[in-house]
């Protein structure tokens, strides 16, 4: 296998696609393959359309209309966003592989729906090496685990609480079921001990670790006939009964109605997970956000406090999730901490819950941490390869714990370079997916096409038809970028190369009259920073002028095409408590509390992230960190003298005192 130093220039189509001629001739490959697969289908079939047909007006005119139409619409796509230039250093939207461009497009000629097997014969199976492939790159046991593609990240997250729901409220159902069948069971508790199940309190069942709360769910399908056990558990689960006839059944038992189950998040989690706790009727007002370090990254001490709080309260937890790669700031949890957090629980509280990270945009990023042959780079290793000081040891460890969690979402169509969509949810132990199975009559495997659980893929997720062409794209990057350092780890090491890079030449910038704060070094590839000047001081105008900034420096302005393109975000409280310090006391415009008291007007903090494998190459590729640097000079300029003029039509001066 070539070097991934050489091979990165034919993974892309490049930025002024360098490599147009060897994609027209994947494309031709493609298309002309899937040509002589129609023409040899029956060819005693013949043909339906005759080149006599394709003299005929109509024809003419239709083949007219479709040209012309997609002329308007090439036309039309050209406005859309130039992911593929170094010039777009903005949200964490990026250039696609070759690879899964063509696979897509191979793919989607076939049109396969992996909803299950018999729509998609090849593209399921490839979904599900590719989850493999993903799982043992999270350091999950390919065997154990199970995963799948999904739309995005939303999706994932989605099914990874809906799963976790069930599981936490199985040994629930479990006791009703069990009475129902008249067995008798007995269950592994956190801290080991194993009790009947009967004689648990509410506490102790919705207390009960996802593993053996799973060997409970074995034990139950074994103690009876299957058709039995389904009937039993229907009767008691929370899928059939519905929160409000389930919370009114376990007051009847226990005598007091269920406290809502509540769901910890780093405070810089992704708003789906708002979405998700809605749509699942768990409940916003349950959303429980932790505080973030200085690093952004989750506070174990803080996520310690909170399970202590709740337990103290009798409130259950279902489910906490940290984030391996923020989307505003690209920060990885010290998730080997918030493991150990939850061991304590178990140990010193009894208290469990299921462990989930939303790798959505920083999973890939583990292939740094693998070798070509199967095993784990040490991170003096990949130090050495990215000749900064990324990763630091305590990353490498916050990657390898995501073995431990209960479950993942990573996205191809992040940091993977595949085309939307492609999402993945992993889960660490398959049996959790049988929680949710449900069988339409219609779409049953028949004998011989391989087992029912693996090749009907509706059968255990939240969507129904969806694109196998997603699937052949990230399986054919995986074939010509591997998930360790010769493929994908490569390209993740060269982007934060990149972040790390500009990171170091804003703070170096000499930018005077203003001035640069920078946030602190990413965890991987996406570079926070706000500028300031002499004449701001209230947290209102130096927000408008970044904000300012940010409108010059964005796609979208009518006929308008930005010399660079950047995004931002706005930092609030109390999501930001805990990390906004140091930048406020640097900015010098208004104290915590001021900031605290803002409400939705928060702090706008200007965002880059570096998708972009080539930001380090050296020339002839150009220069694209001095030329933002200059470009974000002249956008701030404009903002401030801009603020200016606004101002002094209202008679007021630039926040000048
Ligand atoms: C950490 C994280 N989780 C989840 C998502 C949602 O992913 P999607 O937009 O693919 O649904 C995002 C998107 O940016 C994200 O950054």
């Amino acid at each position: 296998m070539s070097l991934p130093r050489e091979a990165l220039n034919a993974w892309f189509l490049g930025p002024r696609a360098e490599n147009a001629e060897l994609f027209e001739r994947l494309v031709t490959e493609a298309l002309r393959d899937h040509v002589f697969w129609r023409r040899n289908h029956h060819p005693e079939d013949g043909f339906t359309i005759r080149e006599q047909d394709k003299r005929a007006e109509g024809y003419e005119s239709a083949v007219a209309t479709l040209t012309q139409e997609l002329l308007g619409l090439l036309a039309e796509l050209k406005r859309g966003v130039p992911f593929f230039s170094g010039r777009y250093k903005g949200h964490m939207c990026a250039e696609q592989t070759i690879a899964s461009q063509i696979g897509y497009f191979a793919a989607t000629l076939y049109n396969p729906n992996n909803v299950a097997i018999e729509a998609s014969p090849v593209t399921t199976r490839l979904e599900l090496e590719v989850a493999a492939q993903l799982a043992r790159m999270i350091g999950y046991d390919p065997e154990r685990s199970w995963g799948h593609i999904a739309s995005g990240g939303t999706v994932a997250n989605f099914e990874a609480l809906w799963i976790a729901r069930n599981v936490i409220y199985l040994p629930i159902a479990a006791v009703g079921a069990a009475e129902q069948l008249g067995v008798s069971l007995d269950v592994a508790l956190p801290d080991g001990s194993r009790s009947p199940l009967g004689r648990l309190g509410l506490w102790e069942l919705l207390n009960i670790t996802n593993d053996a709360a799973l060997d409970l769910w074995d034990a139950l399908w074994r103690a009876a006939p299957s058709a039995d056990v389904r009937r039993a558990l229907a009767d008691h689960s929370l899928g059939t009964l519905g929160y409000q006839e389930y919370a009114r059944r376990l007051a009847r038992r226990y005598g007091d109605p269920l406290p809502p189950g509540t769901v910890l998040v780093a405070a810089t989690a992704h708003y789906s997970w708002e979405k998700i706790v809605r749509a699942l009727g768990i409940g916003a007002n349950q959303l429980i956000f932790i505080p973030v370090d200085e690093h952004y990254r989750m506070d174990p001490d803080a996520l310690w406090d909170t399970v202590r709080r709740l337990t103290d309260r009798g409130v259950p937890i279902l489910a906490c999730v940290s984030v391996c790669g923020t989307t505003e700031e690209s920060a990885v949890d010290r998730l080997d901490l918030v493991l150990e957090v939850r061991a304590r629980a178990e140990r010193e509280l009894g208290v469990t819950f299921h462990l989930h990270s939303d790798a959505a945009y920083g999973g890939y990023a583990a292939a740094a941490t693998w070798r070509a042959d199967g095993t784990r780079r040490t991170a003096a290793e990949i130090r050495e390869s990215t000749g900064t000081g990324w990763p630091t040891e305590d990353w490498v460890r916050s990657m390898e714990a995501l073995a431990a969690t209960d479950s993942v979402t990573i996205d191809p169509h992040k940091l993977g370079y595949v085309p939307y969509p492609a999402g993945a949810f992993l889960m660490r132990d398959r049996r959790a997916r049988d929680l949710v199975a449900i069988d339409p009559p219609y779409l049953l495997p028949t004998r011989g096409m391989g087992s029912a659980e693996d090749l009907f893929l509706g059968r255990h997720i939240f969507e129904g038809s969806k694109p196998g062409a997603a699937a052949a794209a990230v399986w054919l990057s995986h074939k010509v970028l591997p998930l360790d350092e010769r493929g994908y780890g490569f390209l993740v090491e060269r982007t934060v190369r990149g972040a790390r890079a500009l990171h170091a030449a804003l703070r170096e910038a000499v930018l005077e009259p203003f001035r640069i704060v920078l946030l602190p070094e990413p965890d991987i590839n996406i570079v926070g920073y706000v500028l300031t000047h002499p004449s701001l001081d209230t947290l209102e105008s130096l927000n408008a002028f970044n904000e300012g900034i940010y409108e010059r420096m964005s796609h979208g302005r009518p006929g308008e095409a930005p010399e660079y393109i950047i995004t931002r975000t706005r930092f609030q409280s109390p999501m930001y408590d805990g990390a906004v310090d140091p930048l406020l006391e640097e900015l010098g415009v208004c104290s915590r509390e001021e900031w605290k008291a803002s409400g939705g007007e928060g702090l706008v903090v200007l965002r880059s992230t570096v998708m972009d494998p080539f930001l380090v190459a050296p020339p002839p590729a150009p220069d694209h960190i001095s030329g933002f640097i200059e470009a974000l000079r002249r956008a701030a300029e404009d903002a401030l003298a801009s603020l200016d003029r606004t101002l002094a039509a209202r008679g007021q001066t630039v926040g000048h005192g």
